[in-house]
């Protein structure tokens, strides 16, 4: 059985669903807790899966308390009717540490996909970072998307039979999303200027440090004329209201609604640069080269510090300003962020992981 609830986890989780579909050993269900809805139902139609079931959890501004408690009063009952032989859950979300205490809670074995990536500080981000070291203490697979992640889980005891370098899914994802000859009004929009790709959201960042971005973002824009953004916003209604409050009346920003993945990763792909919070577009942009000013005090995604493609900026408005004016006005600076590498896999990820599953033989992936 495969769990996930957000679109995050779904981006990455569906293409393993159809993989594990086309095996004929493996009989999969498909469980989502809608911890999203909108958000999730968009990726489910990009992927064409079909949940067998659907908790349904999600309320306007849930917190963690309400999405915990709910997820775990209604999964009880489809894992006691399933038992399924593993339930696989992806990376950190509420959906994945609810669903394998669970699975624990019944004593079903558990397959952390996206598993060992650590800041080891368990407020940043938050609680994703407790979520995965929970899910790390539970989980019978882990299937590391680095050779880093994998070296996390051994030095925190984890037996090394368990773990697997598979890469990370969403490279398989990507394989399909990105082409030459796409196009999209906002594009058209943006013509010859400077593709400014934004997104935010964490828990985290919520209140003062997402109103720093808003205001370093807005006085970067007011200042160049040669730049348009395209932000697609979150549907949590706190990241809205600062969003309207800091960005209203900018006419070099465009805030538009969750665009599906194809459009994301087109869009990602051909922007000038990016800044965000997100955990996956850490890992999409440097495969086409895109500079990342990633808004956070702290990443479990440093492959990519290191290939040069993500610089870390925290979330101070002067420090986010600076940053963002300086690959915008220093050639050499941007270009030395600007090459494309690909830290996180090599698109065969889903192959690996059903193989193991499947008992047969894989080749851990190696940069
Ligand atoms: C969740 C995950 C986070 C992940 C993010 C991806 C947790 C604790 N957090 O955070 O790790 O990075 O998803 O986006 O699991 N909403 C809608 N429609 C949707 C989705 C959200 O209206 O399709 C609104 C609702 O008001 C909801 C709020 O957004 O209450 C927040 O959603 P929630 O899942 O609680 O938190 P995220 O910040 O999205
Ligand atoms: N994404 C998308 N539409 C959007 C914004 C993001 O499809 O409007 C994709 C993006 O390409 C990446 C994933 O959503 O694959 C990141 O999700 P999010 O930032 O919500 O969560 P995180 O990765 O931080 O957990």
């Amino acid at each position: 059985m495969v769990v996930f609830g957000t679109r995050p986890e779904a981006i990455k989780m569906c293409p393993l669903v159809n993989e594990l579909r086309r095996r004929n050993s493996i009989e999969t269900i498909v469980c989502v807790t809608g911890q999203h809805r909108q958000m999730l139902d968009q990726v489910l139609h990009t992927f064409a899966v079909e949940p067998d079931y659907d908790l349904s959890i999600m309320k306007d501004k849930q917190d963690l308390f309400d999405i915990t408690s709910n997820i775990l009063s209604r999964i009880r009952q489809v894992l006691q009717e399933v038992r399924p032989d593993v339930v696989l859950v992806h990376g950190d979300t509420s959906t994945t540490f609810v669903t394998a205490l669970s699975c624990f809670y019944l004593q079903i074995p558990v397959g952390h996909v996206e598993a060992g990536l650590r800041t080891y500080n368990i407020y940043s981000p938050y609680p994703e970072e407790f979520n995965r070291q929970a899910v790390g203490i539970i989980s019978e697979y882990n299937f590391a998307p680095t050779s880093l992640a994998a070296r996390n889980l051994i030095k925190e005891g984890k037996s090394p039979d368990s773990i697997y370098i598979t890469g990370n899914t969403v490279i398989d994802a990507m394989q399909h999303t990105v082409s030459d000859g796409y196009t999209h009004p906002e594009l058209e929009w943006v013509g010859e200027n400077k593709l400014i790709f934004i997104t935010a959201h964490r828990r985290e960042n919520l209140g003062k440090p997402m109103h720093n971005m808003f205001r370093a973002i807005r006085r970067v824009l007011d200042e160049h004329h040669d730049c348009r953004a395209i932000y697609p916003i979150h549907m949590n209604p706190l990241v809205r209201k600062a969003a309207e409050q800091e960005l209203s009346g900018c006419d070099r920003i465009h805030i538009i609604e969750p665009i599906d993945v194809v459009d994301c990763h087109n869009f990602e792909a051909r922007c000038y640069l990016c800044l965000t919070d997100s955990g996956g577009i850490q890992e999409e942009c440097p495969s086409y080269g895109r500079p990342v000013l990633v808004m956070r005090n702290t990443t479990e995604r440093p492959e990519g510090v290191d290939a040069g493609t993500l610089r870390l900026v925290g979330t101070d408005e002067d420090s986010i300003y600076r940053n963002f004016i300086e690959l915008l006005e220093n050639r050499l600076s941007y270009e030395k962020m600007s090459h494309a590498s690909n830290p996180y896999g090599d698109g065969h990820a889903c192959e690996r992981i059903a193989d193991i599953l499947e008992g047969k033989n894989y080749s851990p992936w190696v940069l």
